[in-house]
Formats: C-alpha cells, structure tokens, sequence
C-alpha cells in the first residue's frame, strides 16, 4: 500500500481497495490521513452535537472489565460492575490524577484506581479509602461531568452534552439487533480524520453520488424531519433471477449519534453505524451489519452481501474527502444539490446553546 493511499481520488481509492486483501484494506481504513490540514485550517474548531453514541459492542466490555476510551477529545474509563451493568466516569483519578482506565479494576460495583485503591461509584463519589480515617468531603459529592450510559442492540450507548444536561430522548432499540434468528454483528472499522457534521450530511447531498460514487443517476427519497429524527426512504425496482421485486432502503438518524439503515424486499438486512467522535478532526466509524441467519442460504444472501460491499465501498470512498474537507460555515448551494440547508437547520437542534455551534 503506498504511503500516500490517502491522496487518492474517490473512485481510485475504490478501484485500488478492490485489489487488497482484507487485512491491507483494515489497515488502509483506520490509517493516520497524511498531509490533512490542521482543525483551525479546516474551521473544524466546533461544539461537538449532543446526544447519545455507541461507546463499545456490548461484548467488548465482561462483567468484571475495565477499559479506557477515548471520545469528545475526553479521556473516558469504562467499567462493567458485578451486578452486569455498565459505568463511565472521567478517567483521572481525583486524588492524584492516575488514569483508572489503565490498570483500575472493579470492586463489587466499583472502580478501584490502579495507584491508592480509591473506590468510586458510577457518579464518582468515593465510598471507601482503605487506608484513610475520613473521606474528604468534596469526593462524597458526585464528579461534576456525568457520563449517563445505556444498553441497546449489543451496543454499549452513552450521553454527551456538553453542558452537562440530562437526556433529552431514550436510544432507540431494534428488535432485529437483538433476535436469536438474525446473525452476529459483520463489523468494518473506519477512522475518519474530519468532522461528524460533514460526514451526516453527505447522506443528503444529493449530487455527490454520481462524482464521488458513480451512481448512474441522482437518488431521489422522500425525507421526513421528525424532532430529532430524520428519516429517508427510497424505494427502488431490481431485476433478479426471480423477476422484479421492490426493495427498500429506510434510513434513519436519530439525533446525531444513532444512525439505522434497513434494507428489505429482496433480502433484509439492518445497518447500525457507530459513529463517534475521538478528536474535533477524528471520527470512530464502525459499520455493524446484521441480516436473518436463514438468509445466508438462499437467493437473498447475494443482494445482501452486494448490499454490505456496495455501503463499504461508498464509505471507503467519501473517507477520502472528509479527510481533507473543510467545514463550511455559509456554504454556497446550487439547485440539485438536495436538502442540505434544511438538513443543516436540522442538525444545528443539537449545538447546545452558547456553544459555538456551525450549523
Ligand atoms: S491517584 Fe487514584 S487513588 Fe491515588
Ligand atoms: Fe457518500
């Protein structure tokens, strides 16, 4: 793989990962983007959205297990209590600012830190000090960023504001993610080195799809803007070995971290994509596809193993633009370009106010 694969054009990054193997194209999509321009270069400088995002596949994390993560340019640790749920604090230690996600360990319910054996709760409030008389009063009080964590479709899910709010509306769950005759997660990895905002809105930009994916034509779906959930469906006639059937495509964006696609009619499949930011340029992008496990043996299982590469494809491709690209705040738009002022206006619900928020 050539040190600048990331220089590549859309449709030559296509045809150049058509000829790797699995373990060149993982390397390939998770590779640091050389010769990106700086965040303040690429007016990248901007409030993160809030709302909930998947921190980790459910099975990621064991009861017992500790784990640091990185996301909203935060250190995060992560930990699984005895009773089987899930906990998130900040990963420095109040006391002398060790990183807990780096060899802390659960106690009962609680995370032990790894250099005094301090003990917190999953709002941080410490409890026991083994070796102390009294507990300083500023640590029986919870730590002031509350990182409230939930479970859904295998997915460990968390809630970011960055004012610290509540939650304003629960995950969503999909019966399919979590049913015995629907098949384990097919996962692809990407590290997107741009901006969540930018990535959201290709979904909407209507014209890209001809240049940058070669599609014949401009797709065409009808959009619903519901609060903070945007759906799109398009429905769409193929010619297969049985005649034509109507499939369809239902995309659905649920505030800006929860993302769905269902593919149905002549083999179903559901998409959940986690995408969450890591840095204000660096986005976690992994594509979890699951489909019913009867379907891998007939007809079906090709339309969704095209329909699997053909999304994997599309992403490999856009990546080598939101590497580079920059956030515009006034962009200039033409007609045919699709929804992308009203996608923008949708989007902007989710800057906190006060916040320099882009949209
Ligand atoms: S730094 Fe965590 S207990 Fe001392
Ligand atoms: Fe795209």
């Amino acid at each position: 793989m050539p040190d600048d694969a990331s220089f590549a054009t859309p449709v030559a990054v296509s045809a150049a990962l058509a000829d790797m193997n699995d373990e060149q194209r993982k390397a390939w999509r998770t590779a640091a983007a050389p010769g990106r321009a700086s965040v303040a270069a690429r007016n990248l400088d901007i409030a993160f959205p809030y709302g909930w995002y998947p921190a980790l596949l459910s099975d990621e994390l064991k009861v017992g297990a500790v784990k640091p993560l990185r996301y909203f340019a935060t250190d995060l640790v992560v930990w699984r209590g005895e009773d089987g749920a899930v906990r998130m604090l900040d990963a420095y230690c109040r006391h002398l600012g060790a990183h807990m996600g780096h060899g802390g360990r659960v106690a009962g319910n609680e995370l032990e830190c790894p250099f005094h054996a301090w003990r917190y709760d999953g709002a941080g409030v410490v409890h026991d000090i083994a070796y102390a008389e009294a507990i300083p009063a500023r640590l029986r009080t919870p730590c002031e960023r509350q990182w409230p964590v939930t479970e859904a479709n295998r997915m460990i899910w968390f809630w970011y504001h960055p004012l610290g709010a509540a939650p304003e509306w629960d995950v969503e769950h999909f019966a399919e993610a979590v049913d015995p005759d629907w098949g384990d997660y097919q996962i692809f990895e990407w590290t997107v080195y741009g901006s969540l905002q930018n990535m959201a809105e290709n979904a909407v930009d209507v014209a890209h799809f001809k240049f940058v994916h070669g599609t014949a034509t401009f797709p065409t779906s009808d959009m619903i803007w519901d609060g903070p959930r945007r759906t799109s469906i398009i429905d769409a006639g193929l010619d297969t070995p049985m005649g034509r059937v109507e499939a369809r495509i239902t995309a659905s964006q649920f505030g800006p971290g929860q993302s769905a696609t269902r593919f149905t009619g002549v083999a179903d499949t559901l998409l959940l994509a986690a995408v969450t930011p890591v840095e204000k340029d660096e986005v976690r992008v992994r594509f979890c596809f699951t489909q019913p496990k009867t379907q891998s043996t007939d007809t079906g299982a090709l339309f969704a193993a095209g329909f699997v590469r053909e999304v994997c494809r599309q992403l490999d491709q856009d990546k080598v633009i939101w590497d580079h690209q920059r956030y515009l705040t006034k962009p200039i738009i033409c007609d045919g370009d699709g929804p992308i002022l009203r996608f923008r206006q949708w989007y902007g619900q989710f800057y906190a106010e006060g916040t320099k928020a882009a949209a």
